[in-house]
């Protein structure tokens, strides 16, 4: 059985061996992570999120704020969504980014912002089907691979739904 829950001090080894397992030029437009560079430090602990199966770490979201200024505080930004290779395609990712979206409505945002590279269709349509919408792109954001991939802006209007948005 999976668990979602806040993150703790004790997962910082699972958190950076996913934050590994789960990198690909595909995904992400930065260098492939540092084992030696902390997870946790990096982010408010209480805006990180876990997928845990028993003992083993298998998913991650991360939610901070998307600017850090008074007038943006309706804005959050998840910042981070990875499930373990073995355990994807499960259901797990769509738990935590629902655990997330419950979240942030309940500390009363009103937008929930995200990225994400067109070359990842697969969670382009995870967020789809949670009701977010592309709203810009950065056309020709990165050169990975020697090919040069948009970088697409997704959100998820908190005000409209306020419960689920129905599922396309
Ligand atoms: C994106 C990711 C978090 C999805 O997690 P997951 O646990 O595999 O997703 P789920 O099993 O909850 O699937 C949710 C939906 O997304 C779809 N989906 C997930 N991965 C997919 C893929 N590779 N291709 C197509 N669809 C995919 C599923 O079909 C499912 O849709 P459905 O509800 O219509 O069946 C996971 O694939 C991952 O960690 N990828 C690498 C890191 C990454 O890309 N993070 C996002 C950066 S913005």
């Amino acid at each position: 059985m999976v668990e979602i829950r806040g993150a703790q001090e004790g997962d910082e080894a699972g958190l950076r061996e996913l934050d590994a397992a789960t990198w690909s030029s595909r995904v992400s437009p930065a260098p492939s992570p540092d084992p030696d560079r902390p997870f946790l430090e990096r982010f408010d602990a209480g805006g990180v999120l876990v997928a845990v199966a028993g003992e083993e770490l298998v998913g991650y979201g991360i939610l901070a704020p998307w600017l850090p200024l008074q007038s943006a505080a309706h804005v959050v930004e998840l910042r981070g969504l990875a499930v373990a290779p073995g355990r994807q395609g499960e259901g797990i990712g769509a738990r935590l980014l629902e655990a997330a979206i419950s979240r942030v409505r309940t500390a009363g945002a009103r937008r929930l912002v995200l990225r994400v590279l067109a070359s990842n269709p697969g969670a382009r349509r995870l967020y789809e089907r949670h009701g977010f919408e592309v709203e810009g792109t950065f056309r020709e954001a990165f050169l990975l691979e020697d090919a040069y991939v948009d970088d697409l802006m997704m959100a998820l209007d908190l005000s409209r739904w306020s419960t689920s948005p129905p599922r396309s």
